[in-house]
């Protein structure tokens, strides 16, 4: 890893994780450690995104705080109305970031808030925001479970205007070893977190090549009452 992955990855949060918060005791059996859904790959960071990670890091790249977010102000956008923020879209897994930056290129007047915690990921899609001139693109290099759970409020009916307005969930690593099916992202947990940050209205747009996976994501968002 090249210095620019080190100001990124502040990812699996070993510091604020439980296990790692209690000193000696048997993190294993008292505390067991979190499933995620991603592993860090060790990946080659090209000259081209750590320039870009160095230039637009810093007004693109959102710190990991565990504390709510102000959407408004992480975005420094004009709101629609006063009360009324832009929509937002958060969207977990961006990959390289293609899709995602062709995405807000056609909507401009949509904030896209997007967690990837493969660092040459986050470069190349910093270095597409500063070819295509996009605005609407805030990062999150974190896992996206902790961001929901700790950065992203419940939608409440009085503040109805603070909520995601669509999650995107394109491709997720499809786990395809039954031993490694826990992996998964599209879980009934985390898809009741989403559904209760979404706004009525509201949408969640999962997309898999991978049929059995496919098969599951229909079955959890079919449980899902809130949805
Ligand atoms: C199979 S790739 C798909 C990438 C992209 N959406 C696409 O369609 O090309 C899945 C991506 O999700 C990311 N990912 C998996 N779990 C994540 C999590 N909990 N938080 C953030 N990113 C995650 C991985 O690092 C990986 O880049």
């Amino acid at each position: 890893m090249g210095p620019a992955d080190t100001t990124l990855v502040d990812t699996p949060a070993a510091a604020s994780s439980p296990a790692h918060s209690h000193g000696s005791a048997p993190a294993e059996v008292a505390f067991p450690k979190a499933i995620r859904s991603f592993v860090l790959r060790a990946g080659r960071t090209t000259s081209g995104q750590a320039k870009a990670v160095q230039e637009l890091g810093p007004r693109f790249v959102l710190p990991y705080t565990g504390q709510p977010l102000d959407l408004m102000a992480a975005f420094d956008a004009a709101p629609v109305s006063e009360e009324q923020p832009r929509p937002t879209i958060l969207e977990i897994g961006f990959g390289m970031g293609d899709a995602t930056a062709h995405i807000a290129s056609l909507l401009p007047q949509r904030n896209f808030l997007c967690c990837e915690v493969h660092v040459p990921g986050v470069g190349a899609l910093l270095k597409r925001i500063g070819e295509q001139n996009l605005g609407n693109i805030r990062i999150l290099a974190h896992d996206a479970v902790e961001v929901i759970d700790h950065m992203l409020p419940l939608w409440n009916a009085s503040e109805p205007q603070i909520g995601l307005d669509g999650v995107h969930i394109f491709f997720p690593d499809p786990w395809h070893k039954k031993r490694h099916n826990k992996r998964r992202l599209i879980q009934p947990a985390l898809v009741a977190k989403l559904a209760a940050r979404l706004k009525p209205g509201g949408y969640l747009h999962c997309a898999t090549d991978w049929q059995e996976y496919a098969e599951q994501i229909l079955e959890v968002l079919g449980a899902e009452p809130l949805l």
